[in-house]
């Protein structure tokens, strides 16, 4: 059957799986998509994934990979940025394991998207510091080290001008505030600017939505560090979730 996983990812507004083929970094089946309930409580969400997984059939010995628009650690949901407060301080592994019936592995949304640019797209081969950023409802980050995660860096939420600077410089600020290409490369700059003054990385990844038009804005941005678009786009937190849960299949 080769090498695959499950990977599901579960966003502000919508829950996808697919099974994918870990040899090749690409989706093996059609891509399952249901909106987030509203509240995105702990016991509807889990109920979502549940019916994904069904949907995708057949997949019932794959392992099942989980990511997740929060810190996760150790299994443990430990923030909620665009779902329910319930997630804070849950043990979201034995959650899904538990609803599921069967072993998962959560992490991260941004990490995923991370482990998937390392392992197939636009970090492969690249070694040092890579920083993928993820600009969307929120900014989500992921470091990695010569191709090994760091996970749960969070560094969407360093602070510029006294403020949280996902609150202002995220692709929903972008949209909240009607910002033009232009107004929001400003913002963009103050903070990629201050992630190379604090952590000198060799390349800089953007990824979410928004990266396929990086052509609008990433010229507009003057860095030393080389910076450029993520290339598993759409499904980068489902092929990161399904290679990491296949890497940790055993614990
Ligand atoms: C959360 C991160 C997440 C990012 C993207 C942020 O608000 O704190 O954990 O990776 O949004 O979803």
């Amino acid at each position: 059957m080769g090498k695959k996983a499950i990977g599901i990812d579960i966003g502000g507004t919508g829950i996808k799986g697919a099974i994918v083929d870990l040899k090749e970094g690409r989706l093996a089946s059609e891509r399952v998509r249901y909106g987030t309930p509203e509240g995105g409580t702990p016991k509807d969400i889990a109920d979502v994934v549940a019916q994904v997984i069904k949907d995708l059939g057949g997949a019932s010995t794959l392992e099942v990979g989980i990511c997740f628009p929060a810190v996760v650690q150790h299994g443990f949901t430990m923030s909620a940025a665009n779902i329910s407060d319930q997630w804070i301080g849950l043990d979201a592994d034995s959650l899904f394991e538990k609803r599921l019936g069967r072993h998962v592995h959560v992490i991260n949304d941004a990490d995923a998207a991370g482990v998937a640019e390392v392992k197939f797209g636009a970090a492969r081969k690249r070694k040092g510091l890579v920083i993928l950023t993820t600009l969307g409802t929120g900014i989500g980050s992921a470091l990695l080290y010569n191709r090994e995660l760091v996970p749960n860096s969070e560094l969407g939420h360093i602070e510029i001008e006294g403020v949280d600077w996902e609150t202002k410089a995220s692709f929903a600020a972008k949209e909240r505030e009607n910002l033009s290409w232009e107004q929001w490369a400003e913002r963009l700059q103050k903070y990629y600017s201050k992630l190379e003054a604090l952590l000198v990385p060799d390349l800089f990844i953007v990824g979410g939505g928004v990266s396929k038009e990086h052509e609008n804005f990433l010229p507009l941005l003057k860095l030393r560090t080389e910076i450029i678009p993520a290339t598993t786009r759409n499904s980068a937190g489902i092929i990161g979730a399904a290679a990491l849960a296949y890497k940790n299949r055993d614990e």
